[in-house]
């Protein structure tokens, strides 16, 4: 196979580790890929948007099956794309067509899914300028707080939630008005739920699945889940509070119902369906879908991973998943991010790392680095990602922790405190 994977972040690292690892693989590129992936395959220097650069590489070079990593392109149709187009129809894409896509991209179409399909999901009020009188008479009908979420895409950025429920009218007006572009000219106010969260991730070839490890990610860029978001500081699978009770649980009330309800809707999907959940009085709900693997989930996920992980896309794509047999590990895989100084408000780029012969009994998975002239610089807020196996957490977490520590680069920031609340 000649696989071409999508994107340049640690999830991406992580999922060429896991695929140059198959027999089945016999060139893999990345595009645009980091420094980290260079050393599992060729980096190509396309952006994973840009559908006709890649249409022209991938006949070029008679790759065989295309990985997506992020959301952009399968929100913009890669999947579509490739299916309309008489050269690239017969090439898989590993991810859902641009209307499953919606899943993620558009939260009114996620919630509205979920209603039809009985999904357990926090009750919800769609707004846009034409209806905000009843937007607000829905706010008003809530306890506080308020969850005001933009409809579109907005970098992970998009969700408010607020105390103050004059504060939560204004934020509803100026979201109205542009405060995330496009992303905010519908916005979602949801009822606040309270409980733990967990990620839960399936794999289907559109009519079976798979469900891979579950997995916990600490998105606070402060000790103990403070001060502001972050695209993911760590993570830890498996979650001491998913046991097979609750599995079994989100299985019935939502894998099941998600895969049929695609299936009914006649919604082609086949890729990675991420389950953002909360657990409310031992009951799972849907906080979100997103349409594609986690990150930094991916980077414990991976490892946990026993099966060749071509050998299960290839079930994707073939449509036999359920021949396929999934294997995972029963240790403990953790995921310690490092990150620039001052993300993930302003930071630098372009400093040197260092330290990463000294590494050991690791896996270092990069997101933001470039290599220049033999060096490996910083090239972005999140910069790698260190994932290690225990038999339990500590002993993974000290594993991340004493290789974090190796590192060197001027900034470096790392959370120690990964997993405080399991
Ligand atoms: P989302 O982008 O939908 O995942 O939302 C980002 C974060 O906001 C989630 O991970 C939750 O921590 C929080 N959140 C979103 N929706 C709700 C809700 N209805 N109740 C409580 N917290 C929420
Ligand atoms: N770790 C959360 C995400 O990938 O969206």
């Amino acid at each position: 196979m000649r696989i071409l994977l999508l994107g340049s972040g640690g999830r991406e690292h992580a999922f060429a580790w896991k695929i140059s690892q198959s027999p089945k693989t016999n060139k893999l590129f990345i595009a645009p890929g980091n420094a980290g992936t260079a050393s599992l395959g060729t980096n190509v220097d396309i952006a994973s948007n840009d559908f006709p650069s890649l249409k022209k590489f991938v006949l070029e070079n008679k790759v065989n099956m295309v990985l997506v990593g992020p959301e952009e392109p399968l929100v913009l149709g890669i999947y579509d794309f490739f299916k309309a187009d008489d050269d690239l129809c017969s090439i898989p894409v590993i991810g859902p067509s641009k209307i499953g896509a919606q899943l993620e991209g558009s939260k009114d179409f996620a919630k509205a899914f979920m209603l039809r399909h009985k999904i357990p999901t926090a009750k919800y009020f769609s707004v846009e300028k034409s209806n905000l009188s009843q937007g607000i008479s829905f706010l008003h009908s809530l306890k506080a707080p308020y969850v005001l979420k933009a409809d579109g895409l907005a970098a992970g950025k998009g969700v408010l939630i607020i105390d103050n429920l004059a504060e939560a009218e204004q934020e509803l007006t100026s979201m109205l008005n542009g405060r995330f572009g496009q992303a905010s000219e519908k916005v979602v106010i949801e009822e606040f739920l309270s409980g733990i969260e967990c990620s839960v991730f399936v794999m289907t070839d559109g009519k079976s699945y798979k469900i891979l490890p579950q997995a916990k990610d600490y998105k606070r860029i402060g000790e103990g889940e403070t001060g502001p978001n972050t695209g993911g500081m760590g993570a830890i699978s498996p979650v001491s509070f998913v046991d097979d009770a609750f599995m079994e649980k989100v299985e019935t009330r939502i894998i099941k119902p998600t895969i049929e309800g695609l299936i009914k809707e006649n919604i082609d999907y086949k890729g990675f369906i991420f389950l953002g959940l909360i657990k409310v009085d031992n009951e799972p709900m849907v906080i979100e879908y997103n349409c594609r693997m986690g990150d930094p989930e991916t980077e414990s996920v991976m490892l946990r991973i026993e099966s060749d992980f071509v050998d299960l896309l290839e079930g994707i794509s073939h449509n036999n998943l359920s021949e396929k047999e999934l294997k995972i590990d029963s240790r403990f895989a953790v995921t310690v991010v490092l990150v620039a100084g001052g993300y993930p408000g302003e930071y630098e780029k372009g400093k040197l790392i260092s330290g990463l012969e000294e590494l050991a009994d690791c896996q270092c998975f990069h997101a933001g680095t470039r290599a220049e002239s033999g060096e490996i610089l910083t090239n972005g807020g999140r910069v790698m990602a260190i994932s290690a196996y225990g038999n339990n957490k500590q002993e993974a977490l000290d594993k991340c922790f004493i290789n974090a520590n190796k590192v060197i680069f001027e900034g470096k920031y790392f959370r120690s405190d990964i997993g405080f609340d399991l």
